[in-house]
């Protein structure tokens, strides 16, 4: 058994949380390529189906693997928190096939048809298109109002008596908007809400949401908690141990957006090096944001760490450095965008982020080539933005491939 619990340091838990020794003694916990789990008698499979024996019994319901990573995860989300009655905040964590099927378990567990969900504008595209597209097939809808305007979040909640669920997503992709979880989530929690929040870009190194009383919280684990690009996963996180066992494990279960222990170890594998990598990320991404601001052939650099980005005062608030993603607009619009990623060298032309590599974007020409142009810039996309995840590479190599690629 792992000697790491809520008191152990941060970096620590990367390395340990959730770790149980293996009975063949392996160092690390192995792939479990098993679909299925054997009991020794016909008692200890009904204890272990009635949840009164701990025990795996099927691979979609879960892996020493999958279960490792998901305790470990859960350690680093409650870190340094408390419960209500002074103790170490406890929360269960459930590890799925992909971001969206961690939102998708979140939604289905919480909402039936006549409910309504309270959101923002800048969500990832492939929840705002779940929300917007599959969700009203089941009768769930949606309310979107400036989750700036606390104001007006209460009069809609109060205005509106289907609505149950706070959906929100902070930093958002990718204008880097933030909006401040502790006066939302008290607003949600005040009126009866059920409060989430998607942490991916964030992750639980720079903020954690549970500080401020959410219910659930959802990350792709695919970026910044792999770390190396190697595999597809989400996470969904509660603080409601109960419902976490019953209903959302049921969910879960039965929607089949389970992961796999290949998956899980890689990504177990990455969140060992997860502290290291972001103490550095944060590092490069803050002096590429200085380097920008001051480029000729840049007309504006949205950077949580600048004073000039509108949210600063936010995002230093809640989290505890400004993070690795940056965007930046180029003077000559969308050919200079085109341009720009065509003469990139070192650093990698590539949607997705949080990798220990360099990569870039050009929202304009990519993710969002089928979005009209006046509504991607009512969001800030415009021509000439490029999206940044800066990697983990020596600083002065990410630079000088920009400076090359911008002359
Ligand atoms: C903020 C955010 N949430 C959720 C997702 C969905 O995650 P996945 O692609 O792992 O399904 C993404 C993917 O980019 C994302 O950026």
């Amino acid at each position: 058994m792992s000697g790491a619990n809520n008191s152990t340091g941060f970096d620590t838990l990367c390395i340990h949380g959730g770790h149980k020794a293996e009975n063949n003694r392996a160092h690390l916990t192995p792939i479990y390529a098993t679909s299925t789990y054997t009991f020794d008698s016909a008692e200890q499979g009904i204890a272990v189906f009635k949840g009164e024996e701990q025990g795996y019994i099927y691979g979609r319901f879960g892996s020493p693997t999958t279960n490792e990573v998901e305790e470990k995860i859960a350690l680093l989300e409650a870190y340094g928190l408390q419960d209500g009655a002074g103790n170490p905040l406890q929360l269960k964590a459930i590890l799925h096939a992909s971001g969206m099927a961690a939102i998708t378990t979140m939604l289905l567990a919480n909402l039936q048809a006549g409910d309504t969900i309270i959101t923002h504008h800048s969500l990832y595209g492939g929840t705002q298109e779940m929300i917007d597209k599959i969700l009203p097939n089941i009768g769930i809808r949606v309310t979107i109002v400036d989750f700036h305007d606390t104001a007006s979040v209460e009069a809609a909640i109060k205005a509106d008596k289907s609505i149950r669920l706070m959906y929100i997503e902070t930093p958002a992709n990718p204008t880097l908007q933030c909006v401040d979880m502790q006066a939302l989530a008290a607003i949600g929690k005040a009126n009866g809400l059920i409060v989430c929040a998607d942490n991916t870009f964030a992750t639980p190194y720079l903020q954690q949401p549970f500080k401020y009383d959410v219910d659930f919280v959802m990350h792709s684990t695919t970026k910044f908690l792999n770390g190396h690009g190697t595999a597809i996963g989400g996470i969904l996180v509660g603080r409601d141990l109960e419902k976490m066992k019953t209903t959302v494990t049921k969910t879960h279960r039965l929607l089949g957006g389970n992961s796999n222990s290949f998956e899980a170890f890689l990504l177990n594998n990455g969140l060992r090096t997860f502290a290291l990598r972001m103490e550095r990320h944060c590092s490069n991404a803050e002096k590429v944001a200085q380097f920008l601001e001051q480029h000729p052939a840049v007309t504006k650099v949205n950077y949580l760490g600048l004073s000039s980005h509108p949210d600063h005062a936010i995002a230093m608030r809640q989290m505890k450095h400004a993070g690795a993603m940056l965007s930046f607009e180029l003077k000559g619009g969308f050919d200079a965008g085109t341009r720009f990623i065509n003469k990139l060298k070192l650093c990698i032309s590539a949607v997705s982020l949080g990798t220990c590599d360099t990569l870039i974007s050009h929202p304009a020409s990519t993710t969002h080539f089928g979005v009209k142009k006046e509504d991607r810039e009512r969001f800030g996309i415009t021509d000439g933005l490029i999206r940044m995840s800066v990697g983990i590479e020596n600083v002065e190599d990410i630079i000088n491939d920009l400076k090359q690629a911008l002359n």
